[in-house]
């Protein structure tokens, strides 16, 4: 059996960060982070538009109370005040470390940073490094963690939380390339593992986003919170879906429909293009439902809009945005200097996950927390961005509180705290017995054919709109196609490498999630951010001012509510 005091999941901006942390903080804390991926692989290095923090660089007016009322308003106001106070005061400072890390952050003529308008922002505070943040990001802590002596485990693919007693004992993980099984044992578990982007047919999100986290978490009866709110991104590139930075609205792109009208002047009049993702995604729906959407041939009735930039100039579009120039370019034809770039929501973000308190120690339910188990970033609830995020929030999130929990982790473990007991073996041998099951079953349901019919089903039935009506019929398809699982069969019969066997474990996982984010959403009978309810679509803080706490089992999903932290801001009308 491995063992490390520490074991960090992912290797993306959050984990990377509180490994660096431990090691800061006590550099005899022997820290493994394992991760599906190489760490430089990870989703955060697709993370395109910046990071936000009210350095003051550009606008001198901004402060960390402006920061925290506009995450506030832009989470219509289910974000715990508490935690966007910490996400807030902490900013200006890990954006410092960042840079005296090493991060290449776009500059002022002055040489200060640059920071750009970001939507729902009432200031200029985004940081940014030109349109690829999380990779100059990220680059810079997975160098850090070599240096410091992490040890990395990459491409092993987590299976199991163990858990036992309420307290996280350790993981069980498969070599990809080689297929060993191994139990690794911890005095603390921490888990990074991202967001869950492909439990939908169109996302923002890389291939291995499908909340395998949240899903182990589940699995061992613990409760998800907040599923329900799923962000879609307003500029998904029609048809692929990937990201087409907000970025490029901060820097003066225009949102045009069918009629060449910025349409965005009807929904949200002062901040038009800025306005937060949940009413401009909301918006472009509308836009396109009725008749003013835009055909390949630019005709009226199609699916997408028109993202703007020929008004920018080319020199502002390669210096600010060029990767999304790039993307245009190279994934559908767009030269966007000279031509509007097709564009429409895409599943983006989580802003729900795996429960923890400020510390990011995960929670046993409303009122208790577990032992040893802690989780940051996407795959974490805090909850900071509440309904809806705010662009370049989420960045901040994962350094804040990766920073922060790697703090807590190196306060829980320092000392005599003993390794946990386990019994490796019965593990081991589920794990196989799992393992064995997929490579011998002989169902006659192809295993992409089954992940598209969830994508599909999860897509048509919980998106940007819903209704109790499509939520019902999506749950009832869901445990059709949950029942199908038992009867895929693979064509690779390999025992490692077998990339085929790691998308099956997958499915499970996003099956499992997407059953969580529609259970939630169908009991959530009002509309807040990023849950649009069309026959209830009025906002009901009487009756749902609080945070869905969903619990899966064989049975199905159960429903339970968590009061929200408000402290400073009263939650009122939310206008744009
Ligand atoms: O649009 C973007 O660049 C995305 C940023 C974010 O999700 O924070």
């Amino acid at each position: 059996m491995l063992q490390h005091d520490v074991i960090i999941v992912g290797g993306g901006l959050a984990g990377s960060r509180a490994a660096l942390e431990i090691k800061k903080q006590n550099p005899n804390i022997d820290v493994g982070l394992v991760a599906k991926t190489h760490p430089i692989r990870s989703h955060s290095v697709a993370a395109q538009g910046g990071i936000a923090a009210s350095l003051k660089n550009v606008d001198p007016e901004d402060s960390w109370e402006a920061h925290a009322f506009d995450t506030v308003k832009g989470s219509d106001y289910l974000a715990d005040q508490d935690a966007v106070e910490i996400l807030t005061k902490e900013a200006p400072e890990v954006i410092i470390q960042l840079e005296h890390m090493g991060v290449l952050f776009s500059r002022l003529e002055d040489g200060r940073i640059s920071q750009r308008a970001f939507g729902g922002h009432s200031h200029k505070r985004t940081c940014y490094a030109a349109d690829k943040t999380g990779h100059a990001i990220l680059h810079e802590l997975v160098n850090n963690l070599r240096r410091n002596n992490v040890k990395i485990y990459d491409e092993w693919y987590v299976m199991e939380l163990i858990f036992e007693e309420n307290q996280a004992k350790g993981l069980v993980m498969y070599h990809i390339e080689t297929g060993k099984l191994e139990v690794v044992r911890a005095k603390a578990v921490m888990f990074a593992t991202g967001g869950y982007g492909r439990v939908f047919n169109t996302t923002s999100n890389d291939y291995a986003s499908t909340g395998d986290g949240l899903a182990m978490t589940a699995a061992v009866g613990l409760p998800l919170e907040d599923m329900e709110f799923v962000q879609f991104h307003p500029t998904g590139l029609f048809p692929v879906g990937v990201l087409i930075s907000e970025a490029v609205r901060g820097e003066g792109a225009y949102l045009r429909n069918s009629d060449g009208d910025r349409f965005m002047e009807k929904y949200a009049p002062k901040q038009m293009e800025l306005a937060p993702r949940d009413i401009t995604s909301r918006a472009i729906t509308l836009e396109i439902r009725a008749g003013r959407g835009i055909k390949p041939d630019g005709s009226a009735g199609g699916n997408f809009v028109h993202l703007d930039l020929t008004h920018m100039g080319k020199e502002k579009i390669m210096s600010r945005v060029p990767f999304c120039w790039e993307e245009a370019e190279r994934l559908v034809g767009v030269d966007a200097v000279v031509e509007p770039m097709p564009v429409r929501p895409t599943a983006h973000y989580s802003m729900g996950g795996i429960p923890v308190n400020t510390d990011g120690r995960v929670r046993k339910n409303g009122t208790e927390l577990t032992e040893g188990f802690f989780a940051a970033g996407e795959c974490a609830c805090v909850s900071v961005h509440g309904a809806n995020r705010l662009g370049s929030n989420s960045l901040l999130e994962c350094i804040v509180f990766g920073r922060r929990t790697g703090m807590k982790i190196a306060e829980y473990v320092g000392g005599d705290r003993p390794f946990p007991n386990i019994e490796p073996q019965a593990y081991l041998d589920q794990a196989q017995t799992r393992i064995d099951q997929l490579l011998q079953q002989t169902g006659k349901t192809r295993l992409h054919d089954l992940k598209q019919r969830f994508q599909d089903t999860m897509s048509e039935h919980c998106s940007v709109f819903r209704t109790d009506e499509i939520m019902a019929a999506g749950i009832e398809q869901i445990q059709n196609l949950k029942a199908e699982y038992d009867n895929i069969f693979l064509d690779d019969k390999a025992t490692h490498w077998n990339t085929e066997l790691i998308e099956a474990m997958e499915l499970q996982s996003i099956l499992k999630v997407g059953e969580a984010i529609l259970t939630s959403a169908y009991h959530r009978e009002e509309s807040r951010g990023a849950h649009s309810r069309e026959d209830f679509p009025v906002r009901n803080d009487q009756e749902y001012l609080g945070h869905t706490l969903s619990f899966c089992s064989d049975e199905g999903v159960t429903i339970e509510y968590m009061p929200v932290v408000i402290n400073r801001f009263e939650p009122k009308e939310r206008k744009y």
